[in-house]
């Protein structure tokens, strides 16, 4: 059988190199799996999600548009506006906003829409940063575009130096995925950094991905945002898209429900490629969606959880592994030295699933992989079950 073989090197992807490292290890202990390698919420997301679906069960029997329902755009264009201070009227419900079924889509979609043939006389590179979730990486191979990593240690704030990027790299790219809070290291841009980005993306003229999926999971402070970013520079979306999901802020990833906001052109982009590759989100859905973001209290709640698994892991692991409390997102991101070493004796040792930090990360020209000596853990449980895995991972390790 013929096969695409631009995905030969996607096979290999986080998540299976992950089974092939565990599966042939049998846990010791007959406690059930502890499961902190996935970014999945483990509380329940708010009842009314059931009740809005019910009120809408009458339109399952209905083909939905891409742009989705008006009210849908409207509720998110009200939450963007609300949560990033934007002028009113900045981002417009009908041009610049649309539904997609989780954030994993539009950021894949994103690729196909902006990548051409060629850039600057040679093949596009897609600019990602390393470590960085995997979606992007196999979005840009399976686009046509050379994926030209930009390496984001804690030297430089766990964020890619913006300065460090090559001209002849920035010439010929097409699209450039920054995540913030930045999955895995929970680090944040400031209103600064993704200013210069866009900057970045208008001189070079490539399409700048900001996933923001993490962006209502934080400490202290609203992680800033791209569009806010954009209303600082005088409020054109030109060659910006974020990126935005419920399955972190509302708990509720099996709802497969997101959005992409950013440059008209973008948007219709992504309508082009939809029409033909994708289905729009039903009805019932877009309702839940709608509340969803329309209510601030229960993902108040969500935050809570996190910051008090966070004070916990300060408690319990007390500066090991190099821990520290992230500015966003849900993970932490621990030098344990080994991470594929650490990985497997928390399995068999205790039952507990992490992500190896290699299995995130990229060899750079050298063959060295900076994400080797770290692990990433799911902060995922209620208090009791972090604080049972976390006092276990301090024995193991
Ligand atoms: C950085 C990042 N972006 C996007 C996603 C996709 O999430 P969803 O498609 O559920 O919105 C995830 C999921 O874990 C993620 O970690």
């Amino acid at each position: 059988m013929i096969t695409n073989d631009r995905l030969d090197p996607l096979k290999d992807y986080a998540f299976r190199q992950l089974r092939d490292l565990l599966s042939p290890i049998q846990p010791r202990s007959n406690r059930s799996p502890i499961l902190l390698s996935v970014g999945e919420p483990q509380n329940q997301p708010p009842a009314f999600i059931a009740e809005e679906m019910a009120k809408n069960a009458d339109k399952w029997n209905r083909y939905t548009d891409h742009a989705g329902t008006p009210e849908f755009r409207k509720a998110v264009a009200a939450w963007l506006t609300r949560r990033y201070r934007l002028p009113e009227g900045m981002v417009n419900a009908d041009k610049h906003i649309l539904p997609v079924p989780g954030s994993r889509e539009g950021l894949f979609m994103a690729a196909l829409l902006s990548v051409p043939a060629a850039k600057a006389g040679r093949k596009p590179a897609a600019l990602i940063p390393n470590p960085s979730y995997h979606v992007y990486t196999g979005a840009a191979i399976i686009a046509g575009a050379e994926p030209v990593y930009l390496p984001a240690p804690k030297e430089s704030g766990f964020l890619p130096d913006l300065d460090a990027i090559a001209k002849t790299d920035l010439d010929r790219a097409a699209i450039f995925y920054l995540c913030t809070p930045a999955n895995p290291q929970g680090s944040v841009a400031t209103v600064d950094y993704l200013k210069r980005a866009i900057e970045l993306a208008r001189r070079h003229d490539f399409l700048l991905v900001v996933d923001e999926c993490y962006a209502e999971i934080y400490d202290k402070a609203p992680p800033p945002g791209a569009l806010e970013a954009c209303a600082a520079l005088g409020g054109s979306l030109d060659n910006v898209v974020v990126a935005h999901s419920l399955s972190k802020r509302s708990s509720a990833p099996g709802l497969r429900s997101g959005f992409v906001a950013g440059a008209p052109e973008a948007i219709e982009g992504f309508v082009n490629v939809l029409n033909f590759g994708a289905a729009g989100m039903s009805q019932p859905t877009l309702a839940a969606a709608t509340r969803l973001w329309s209510e601030e209290a229960h993902v108040e709640s969500n935050r809570e959880i996190y910051r008090r698994n966070f004070d916990l892991a300060e408690k319990v692991l007390d500066g090991r592994y190099g821990c520290y409390r992230p500015a966003g997102g849900f993970y932490l991101w621990l030098d344990v030295g080994d991470g594929p070493e650490a990985a497997k004796k928390l399995w068999g040792e205790a039952g507990i699933r992490v992500l190896p930090g290699a299995f995130m990360s990229w060899p750079d020209h050298t063959g060295k992989n900076h994400g080797k000596p770290y692990i990433r853990v799911a902060m995922v449980y209620d208090e009791p079950m972090m604080e049972t895995a976390l006092k276990l991972m301090t024995q193991v390790l």
